[in-house]
């Protein structure tokens, strides 16, 4: 293969079955053993692979922990979390054990109420009147399509109809999903009332979708402890007072600065899109309804706030988390089932109640090492421990390579192949 045809697939490729497809893309792209191995999976986990995505040529075993000590309105919970970057746990698990004396996470969470969007063009402001008079007919001709949600008290709850600067009239429909996240549903839904609402509105339907804004499906978390918890472990001379003052003062430039809130949020995703990605929810749809939700007023901010008043650190959040339980990849996945059983098999809402304590636990957690001995400290031991990795350590030598390497306060390949030498 000369360098213009390096890594060009053959014709067909996925028209190939999926073993067949592999073999094709580690010929075309020479893929050494040890990456090799890191894309594949059994023949059964390949078949489950081919029937999720398209073109499929294996698995990318991502890694999956566990945190722990969280006490969720008066629950215990283990919360799988799948996530490539070091520290998420940990910064998680002990932020949850920071809390779990005093009462651990009050969460809330309101219906599962997800809506499905149909836009119209050409329609005139009389079309647009009747259009917001068809309520019964909309409920008549989403009654077969919603029945099975209508049967586990879901289903159609309202709609509304608002023109767009562009002309366009989009025609919002309020569906309650139960367990699921409801996409496919939606969308059914919202391609099936078309020809309902261009008779009614004399209008030409451009489009219909679901909405993933979610900006009615959301769920809330809460802690609050005493500031005396902070006292373990704080640099020299600073007060927990003064440290939980801190953390309220960073959730502040939270609100204030656009650019500091991408970062304070990302560290509450670290936690959500994690327990997403466990139960092979919609990640994407999380984090987008996300940010669309922090910028709500018009200026993008941090999704969770802290208050301290000398005495207490009170800790807040309240946000969209479409998190399903039921339909999609969630059941269909066995490692998204094993993970929702981990986490005591919630109902959709308990999930999303989950994840949002988790989301406040990891940015908890992150502010408070922001303002007191800051992020590196603890983001330098697990990078030792992937150097010892990569310098060769393999099972307990890791942990004692890693141990000397910041012993010594050298983290590079170099000393952690001459250091590994003298083990
Ligand atoms: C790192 O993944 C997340 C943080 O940057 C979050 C934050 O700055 O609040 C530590």
């Amino acid at each position: 293969m000369d360098q213009a045809d390096r890594g060009r697939l053959p014709a067909g490729f996925r028209k190939l079955d999926a073993a067949a497809r592999r073999e094709a893309l580690r010929g075309a792209f020479a893929i050494p053993e040890e990456e090799w191995a890191g894309i594949s999976c059994t023949a059964e986990q390949l078949e489950l692979v081919d029937v999720m995505v398209e073109s499929s040529v294996g698995c990318l075993p991502f890694p999956l922990g566990v945190a722990q000590g969280f006490l969720i309105d008066g629950e215990e919970v283990l919360v799988p979390l799948a996530v490539e970057e070091p520290s998420v746990v940990t910064a998680a698990s002990y932020a949850a054990h920071l809390v779990r004396d005093d009462g651990g996470f009050t969460t809330w969470a309101s219906e599962p109420l997800m809506t499905a969007q149909i836009f119209l063009e050409s329609v005139s402001a009389r079309g647009e009147e009747s259009l917001k008079g068809c309520g019964a007919d909309l409920r008549a001709a989403l009654e077969a399509p919603l029945a099975s949600l209508a049967a586990r008290g879901g289903g159609f709850r309202s709609f509304t109809v608002n023109r767009l600067p562009s002309g366009v009239v989009k025609v919002d429909l309020v569906i309650d999903v139960r367990d699921a996240l409801g996409a496919n549903r939606l969308n059914t839904a919202a391609e099936g009332v078309r020809p309902l609402l261009e008779r009614a509105s004399g209008g030409r339907s451009l489009m219909a979708i679901l909405s993933n804004a979610s900006s009615q499906r959301l769920a809330g978390a809460r802690f609050s402890i005493p500031v005396d918890r902070l006292a373990h472990g704080l640099p020299a001379g600073m007060s927990a007072g003064e440290a939980a003052r801190r953390v309220a003062a960073a959730s502040v430039i939270a609100q204030e600065d656009p650019s500091r809130a991408v970062t304070h949020n990302k560290g509450i995703m670290n936690g959500i899109a994690s327990l997403a990605l466990a139960t092979m929810n919609d990640t994407r749809a999380v984090e987008a309804a996300a940010h669309l939700w922090a910028a709500r007023d018009g200026q993008y901010r941090g999704l969770s706030s802290f208050a301290a008043d000398g005495r207490r650190l009170t800790g807040e959040i309240e946000m969209p988390i479409a998190l399903a339980t039921a339909g999609g990849s969630v059941e269909f996945h066995p490692g998204a089932r094993a993970c929702l059983r981990i986490l005591g098999n919630p109902d959709a809402r308990r999930l999303s109640r989950i994840a949002a304590a988790l989301g406040l636990a990891q940015n908890f957690a992150a502010l408070l090492a922001l303002v007191t001995h800051g992020i590196q400290k603890g983001h330098m031991k697990y990078h030792a421990a992937r150097l010892a990795y990569l310098a060769g350590a393999r099972g307990a030598d890791v942990r004692r390579l890693a141990g000397k390497l910041s012993a010594a306060g050298s983290l590079d390949l170099a000393s952690a192949r001459k250091l590994l030498k003298s083990l």
